[in-house]
């Protein structure tokens, strides 16, 4: 029998039913989609993670599309149960979506959504934070304010890193690492090391000309050099920060071997996900290097940290909040919703998912698109001429 569960329910005698298993920021995307006629359905079920059960419960026998969370297991038994209810679409409220078993989605005919472009420069603004959060050593510091041990100014307290004129090093040089490189260049005049499969020409012409600009003015200008591997960057970088995809072969990237070649006093920064270092390993670095200073915003086993880390004081440590902002997070639930209801009224994929901002004016009705599907092609759905 299914459990009772807390649902708030907007527009009951809409057409469609659509499903959030969370509450989300803003009230936009529920307007938005009760005035195309769904009856939209928020769990507020006082779970941080909903299991699959609690899912198939919430889907029941008849559901147009589902809003989801990152830490949900969306893979063949929920594309299965969606399907059963007539489901379209399911759009995960994050631009990353290795909760999300595409290839199951695809056998089921089922729309993946996520939520790209919008947390570009919030998520970068994180990594940033983080940044400077390990090099001047600010939580430890903060700590012992509270704690009451200031007793006065004295040349080596809390002595960090000075970033100006360092090297940065991105490893994923795509749309978030290529915000976070720019911010950490021309905010702190660092030079750029990057790896990316890919060659990243704008991210070069900025660092280029900026460089140009510091040279003009008198000042010592930034440089950048593209690696070819990504030990290189690990070798170089006195600040590294992370923006892969999760996938089999970013599973464990940092790992012991690669944490050893790094400089004794870097800092690691880790934005993207969890899995992508090896946390055992990092633990026992941070153990042995006290010089090494790490900020993490996301850990291998959420909501868990692998043991030690926490008392490590050359760690900083925050809740996978990088796209925790009003403005982002707001964006990032209408972008969700209207890629379901796109989906839901047959409408094309908007080209291009880099550029989404049509869909985020509050003072425009959004294009009659999807945003982002992330398996159109698979699915062969048509792209919007808009
Ligand atoms: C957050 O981690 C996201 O992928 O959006």
């Amino acid at each position: 029998m299914a459990k009772p569960v807390a649902i708030e329910v907007y527009n009951p005698n809409g057409k469609y039913r659509v499903v959030s298993t969370k509450p989300m920021p803003g009230t936009r995307w529920i307007n938005l989609l009760i005035d195309q006629g769904c009856r939209v359905e928020i769990c507020h079920l006082k779970k941080t993670i909903l299991s699959v059960e609690d899912i198939i419960d919430l889907i029941g026998n008849k559901c147009d599309g589902v809003i989801g969370q990152l830490t949900e297991d969306w893979g063949e038994t929920l594309f299965s149960a969606l399907s059963k209810a007539g489901g379209k679409a399911f759009s995960n409220m994050a631009v990353g979506y290795n909760n999300v078993d595409v290839e199951a989605a695809n056998k089921y005919k089922i729309a993946v959504g996520n939520t790209p472009g919008v947390l570009t420069e919030t998520t970068a603004e994180l990594a940033a934070s983080l940044s400077l959060a390990a090099a001047r050593r600010i939580v430890e510091a903060d700590g012992f304010m509270r704690a009451g041990l200031y007793e006065g100014w004295l040349p080596h307290l809390f002595v960090g890193n000075l970033l100006k004129g360092q090297t940065v090093g991105v490893i994923g040089a795509g749309r978030i690492g290529s915000a976070y490189a720019r911010m950490m260049v021309e905010g702190f005049k660092m030079n750029l090391i990057y790896y990316d499969l890919y060659q990243s020409t704008r991210l070069e012409k900025f660092v280029t000309a900026y460089g140009q600009f510091l040279k003009a003015n008198g000042e010592q200008p930034v440089t950048w050099k593209r690696a070819s591997s990504m030990e290189e960057v690990l070798r170089e970088a006195d600040l590294i920060s992370l923006h892969p995809i999760l996938d089999k072969t970013t599973y464990h990237l940092v790992n012991k071997e690669r944490l050893a070649i790094m400089k004794k006093e870097a800092i690691l920064v880790n934005c993207s996900r969890g899995p992508v270092i090896d946390e055992a390993a990092l633990v026992d670095h941070l153990r042995e290097n006290p010089m090494f200073r790490v900020g993490l915003d996301v850990f291998e086993e959420e909501p868990f940290m692998k043991p030690g880390l926490a008392d490590m004081k050359n760690a900083v440590v925050v809740p996978h909040i990088a796209s925790a902002s009003k403005w982002t997070r707001e964006g990032m639930a209408t972008l969700a919703a209207l890629n379901v209801l796109g989906r839901i009224k047959g409408y094309p994929i908007w080209q291009d998912p880099n550029r989404v901002d049509p869909f985020l004016n509050e003072n425009a009705s959004p294009p009659a698109a999807s945003p982002s599907i992330v398996n159109s092609k698979a699915l062969g759905l048509p792209v919007s001429k808009l």
